[in-house]
């Protein structure tokens, strides 16, 4: 028997007993006659003593243990004489009477140890040791955690798994496919799914009128903090509902995930925002509202005046920051650089600061009147030492400007409390939305998104003004999961199809086989995907989802430690009927 107990189990009640334990060398420390050697398993660490004076060849071998060998000890349980109250094992040590080297270790190429000395590349090409770190494994159990609550709360529910196939062809989500060449039917190609959405509603077609799956979905876009190419969703389904029915199942779950896994009883229910809304006061349609900070329309009162960029500009608005008229020149260019950098696009920033004496500074004192800006003060609601953000421009490009800057400002002000958590759903997506590189409308959520009743016949008059079934649960402003109730009528979704730029060809190609079923009963019906690696980092409270995740791609999509993407040999592609060309430099 290897061990008798796990590293992380013996208290003062196992006082006497003799275990045994396994695990791998931590560190060791002489002292005097005295060696210790900390030993770690994934439950903990216990504290093993050889003394020299009792036992001195089995301490000459324990002094010459490196870190990361893999040990094998017997010995007694002792009450440690000095406690180490940080620690769960700390009251107790084990003197150690016999020592099994199971395995050495080289040197690691980093210490594993909560703060490790280990750089981003490095413990991604050695990510089985910085998965033996107790940091990262408790992301994972965190993770395990949340897939067993999620899985009991939508059982008890009635929903049941179903596994749907990852070599298919292309689904409608918005990014590129990755693609898999078939060896048995030359030339083609299986496309892996971005989210198995047309097996989902196929389900509903069947009869299975609650599905979910915690499943695997791929994505060829590019990456950030908050996107992997390959990533998890919680994906479900559900027939004969409509968008208040999926928002109260899936509130439910929500509600289940904070309560049993954080402990947080969130009262009442979410708030539900229309996406219109959400644009005009926070400048984001996945609004972070554990602080207010509202975005302020000033167009109508800063216009009256004869400053070009505000009187050419279609829409003016800002922020009022707390507190924070004693900023310094150096502090508003750093915040002026800050809404300039490419990603977020602002021309320039104009600042007001409302002075504790009352009197206003401002970076447009030579247009506008200290009553000018007093009114301005005013509608923003702001008091004497306040600090007035403005931007100015093209409405849709200026607000979500306007919310980065909110952002940027929560996170200088300390606002992001990570132990907070404030969740909503946005409701009443656009149906459409308009791209200039491609001259058409494209689906906002997916083309299978069913527009409001009311909202039909602007289908045909205005279709941009259309408003979809949707909703986005979000919390902390990260977009944990969305959805929507489905078009279920083959006409309409002919039209939709229309809208999008589908000839009939190209649609029956693409989506010929869902129109088809469509035809043998469709019963009413919607669903919703969460971001399951999104919310594990969430309740984690991490800034990016490769922490939770057991082998993330780096921000090029490679797995560094297996070395994938990688080429493949001649025979292979000749097998494939492919053939490779250099790219140009
Ligand atoms: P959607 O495309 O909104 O909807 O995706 C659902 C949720 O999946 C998460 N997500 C991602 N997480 C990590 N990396 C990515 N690259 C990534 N892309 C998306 C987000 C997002 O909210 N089939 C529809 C759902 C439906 O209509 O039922 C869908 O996939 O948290």
């Amino acid at each position: 028997m290897y061990r008798t107990h796990t590293c992380g189990e013996l208290r003062l009640i196992n006082k006497n007993e003799n275990v045994s334990l396994s695990g791998w060398v931590q560190r060791t420390r002489n002292l005097g006659g005295m060696t210790f050697v900390d030993i770690r398993d994934r439950y903990g660490i216990t504290q093993l003593v050889f003394d020299m004076d009792t036992n001195s060849e089995l301490c000459e071998q324990a002094r010459k243990l490196g870190r990361e060998y893999v040990i094998q000890v017997k010995g007694n349980v002792s009450e440690r004489s000095s406690k180490n109250s940080k620690m769960p094992t700390g009251d107790i040590e084990i003197l150690v009477t016999e020592i099994n080297i199971l395995n050495k270790s080289d040197v690691p190429p980093f210490t594993i140890e909560d703060d490790t000395d280990g750089g981003d590349d490095i413990r991604m090409k050695y990510r089985y040791l910085d998965l033996r770190r107790a940091t990262v494994r408790k992301n994972l159990e965190l993770r395990h955690r949340m897939g067993q609550e999620v899985r009991k709360y939508l059982d008890a529910q009635k929903f049941i798994e179903v596994e749907t196939p990852v070599l298919i062809k292309s689904t409608p989500e918005g990014a590129r496919d990755f693609v898999v060449p078939s060896r048995m039917n030359k030339n083609q190609f299986y496309a892996l799914p971005q989210s198995p959405q047309v097996f989902k509603q196929l389900l509903m077609i069947a009869g299975y009128d609650r599905y979910f799956q915690i499943v695997k979905c791929f994505r060829d876009e590019d990456l950030r903090a908050d996107r992997q190419p390959e990533f998890t969703q919680i994906d479900c389904e559900m027939a004969f509902v409509e968008q208040q029915d999926i928002i109260n199942v899936f509130e439910g779950l929500a509600k289940h995930l904070f309560k049993e896994v954080k402990g947080l009883d969130i009262e009442g229910d979410f708030i539900q925002m229309p996406y219109s809304e959400a644009i005009a006061n926070y400048g984001s349609d996945k609004p972070d509202l554990r602080f207010e900070m509202k975005i302020v329309d000033l167009t109508e009162l800063a216009k009256q005046n004869d400053f070009v960029v505000f009187n050419s500009a279609e829409y003016i608005g800002g922020i009022c920051a707390d507190s924070c008229a004693s900023y310094s020149r150096k502090e508003l260019d750093k915040l002026t650089k800050f809404v300039q950098r490419p990603q977020i696009g602002a021309k320039g920033l104009v600042y007001v600061k409302y002075n504790e004496d009352g009197s206003f500074k401002s970076s447009v004192d030579k247009f506008y009147s200290q009553d000018d800006l007093k009114k301005w003060a005013d509608l923003f609601n702001a008091k004497p030492g306040d600090l007035l953000l403005i931007l100015a421009g093209d409405r849709e490009k200026t607000l979500s400007q306007i919310g980065e800057l909110r952002l940027e400002m929560a996170n200088k002000l300390n606002l992001l409390d990570k132990d907070k958590f404030v969740p909503l759903w946005v409701v009443d997506f656009p149906l459409l939305e308009w791209d200039d590189d491609s001259s058409c409308f494209h689906a906002m959520h997916h083309p299978f998104t069913s527009p409001k009743k009311e909202d039909i016949e602007l289908m045909d008059t205005d279709p941009g003004k259309v408003r979809a079934n949707a909703y986005d649960l979000v919390i902390n402003g990260v977009e944990i999961g969305g959805g929507s109730i489905r078009i279920f009528n083959d006409e309409l979704q002919q039209k939709m199809f229309k809208l999008l730029g589908f000839s009939k060809e190209e649609a029956d190609a693409q989506f010929g086989f869902l129109m088809n079923a469509f035809k043998y009963g469709a019963p009413p019906h919607g669903g919703v995907a969460f971001g399951f690696d999104r919310w594990v980092s969430l309740f984690a409270g991490l800034d990016s989802i490769r922490d939770v995740i057991a082998f993330p791609k780096n921000n090029s999509g490679r797995d560094v430690m297996i070395d994938s993407p990688s080429e493949i040999a001649k025979e292979q592609l000749d097998e494939l009927f492919l053939k490779t060309i250099k790219p140009k430099e």
